[in-house]
């Protein structure tokens, strides 16, 4: 007989049927009572098995964490709690799972035991509601660029270059630690390496995206990228997936634009397709907010959330005006700021964008035209010389999830920029040959997208929107 899954007879009614079902055991009770999860929801069916029937060997087996098969009929329940349960006729215990060891026990976990079991916690509600998420939101990554005319570009993992200046790098080399050999000058000789120079793990694809964009039109990358700065919060990760759109012919406007539409159709696509994890997921958010100082909860609960970002404009607020509010802020005049806003060309902290998003605005913000001197090179440049066409999307308990700009197209002002900051020409011959040939205006953005997981599900710390994070001293699994 067909393998059904808990999803499918949860939703049948095919009643006194026989059915096969697979999965973990979750809790058994009153020797008589198996909720089985298989990962297919975050609904347990209930098994019912004859105490008279089953063996004592098998209901010393029937343990939490182990893997069984279940045969039997589809009746509709008489419990409370479900509506259909199966009535056991044939179980089979597939792998055991012993009680005394099996970490994973029916009873709350903290979030920091979970991390050092990553391998096990998306067997429990919390973890498999998130990856399911995690799973939907990336599906409709696609499904939104491939509906609206953008190719998937695979930008390399592994660059030559180190010039976008977006973080601090991991190197890549086949070089033994201490066999490296030595050139002239006593410096590591990178010729005689794999690929016959320096290299490294990428921080962004967007240089390579941005040559795309230029023959494509409209192109998208999703993928991993690194960051190897020793960053120990709860919005960092060394290893994280980004999402980069990058469109010829785009000006910042149509950028801004393109973020809020991206943003609000994922959302929407997950609160219409994930309905039973997200209401999960908001119990468990509301609960532990209950668990808060009045003073530092949530006004909203997390499908509030989400339905407001899916149906509020964000709000487009230039840094100018940002550092004006900031300036004459309660927190800044009262010094309760780490970093006091004194002037214009103060780069922004979380807190400075949080106060923003949370206190000032109460709803998404776009910042735009930064500061030159904070902002990266390929930034366009605006007519008052000193700030750029940048853009930032902030958003409520996350601060930055979007990063991005209008690029500078004109080559004598990219080359002005490049060499003010000492970046060697060389080193981007082949960017700087897309503003030789057929240069244009066009503009991107890179969203995290575990900032976005995490802010969809409602969890405080990144580590436990990825599978298996990589952070600081933390590379386990
Ligand atoms: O603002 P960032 O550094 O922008 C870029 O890398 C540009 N090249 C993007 C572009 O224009 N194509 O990073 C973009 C986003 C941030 O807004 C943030 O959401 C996320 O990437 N991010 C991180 N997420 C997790 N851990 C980290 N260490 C992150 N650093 C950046
Ligand atoms: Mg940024």
């Amino acid at each position: 007989m067909t393998r059904s899954s808990v999803l499918e007879l949860l939703q049948s009614d095919r009643f006194l049927q026989e059915v096969t079902v697979k999965g973990w055991v979750r809790t058994f009770r009153s020797n008589r009572f198996i909720a089985l999860n298989d990962g297919s929801t975050i609904n347990n069916i209930q098994c019912v098995i004859d105490f008279e029937s089953t063996t004592q060997e098998t209901l010393k087996r029937i343990n939490t964490g182990a893997a069984i098969a279940v045969k039997g009929t589809l009746v509709e329940s008489q419990g409370k709690g479900q509506s259909v349960e199966i009535q056991v006729t044939e179980l089979e215990i597939l792998g055991d799972s012993n009680p005394d060891e099996y970490p994973i026990q029916p009873k709350k976990h903290s979030l920091e035991f979970l991390r050092e079991n990553a391998h096990l916690r998306v067997r429990t509600n919390t973890f498999s509601a998130v990856m399911r998420v995690r799973s939907a939101l990336s599906f409709a990554v696609h499904r939104y660029f491939q509906e609206n005319g953008f190719y998937y570009v695979n930008t390399p993992i592994i660059t030559g270059s180190d010039a976008e200046g977006a973080g601090e790098m991991f190197k890549v080399t086949s070089f033994e630690a201490n066999k490296a050999p030595i050139d002239e000058a006593g410096k590591i000789d990178y010729k005689q390496d794999f690929f016959g120079k320096e290299t490294n793990l990428t921080v962004s694809g967007q240089l390579e995206a941005e040559t795309y964009a230029m023959a494509l039109g409209k192109v998208y990358t999703f993928g991993p990228t690194f960051r190897a700065e020793n960053s120990n919060t709860t919005r960092h990760l060394a290893e994280f997936w980004m999402i980069e759109p990058e469109v010829a012919f785009n000006d910042l406007d149509a950028n801004m634009d393109l973020s809020e539409d991206f943003i609000r159709y994922v959302l929407n696509y997950v609160l219409v397709n994930c309905k039973e994890d997200l209401d999960f997921l908001d119990q468990r958010l509301t609960q532990e907010e209950k668990s808060k100082p009045q003073a530092q909860r949530s006004e909203m609960s997390l499908l509030e959330k989400l339905n407001f970002v899916v149906n509020n404009n964000f709000k487009r607020v230039s840094y100018t005006e940002a550092i004006d509010i900031l300036r004459n802020s309660k927190p800044n005049k009262k010094k309760k700021f780490q970093f006091p806003i004194n002037e214009w060309g103060a780069d922004l902290q979380s807190e400075h964008e949080r106060y923003l998003v949370e206190k000032h605005f109460k709803c998404p913000v776009i910042l735009f035209d930064y500061p030159a001197t904070i902002k990266a090179f390929y930034m366009r440049l605006n007519e008052d010389g000193k700030t750029v066409r940048a853009m930032d999307v902030l958003f409520p308990g996350i601060g930055e999830i979007v990063g991005g700009s209008q690029r500078e197209e004109r080559l004598d002002v990219l080359k002005e920029k490049m060499a003010a900051l000492d970046i060697d020409e060389k080193e981007l011959w082949w960017y700087l040959d897309t503003r030789k040939f057929g240069t244009a205006v066009h503009a991107g953005f890179g969203l995290g997208f575990e900032r976005l997981v995490q802010f969809t599900t409602g969890m405080g710390n990144i580590r436990d929107v990825i599978p298996f994070p990589r952070t600081p001293q933390n590379a386990e699994f």
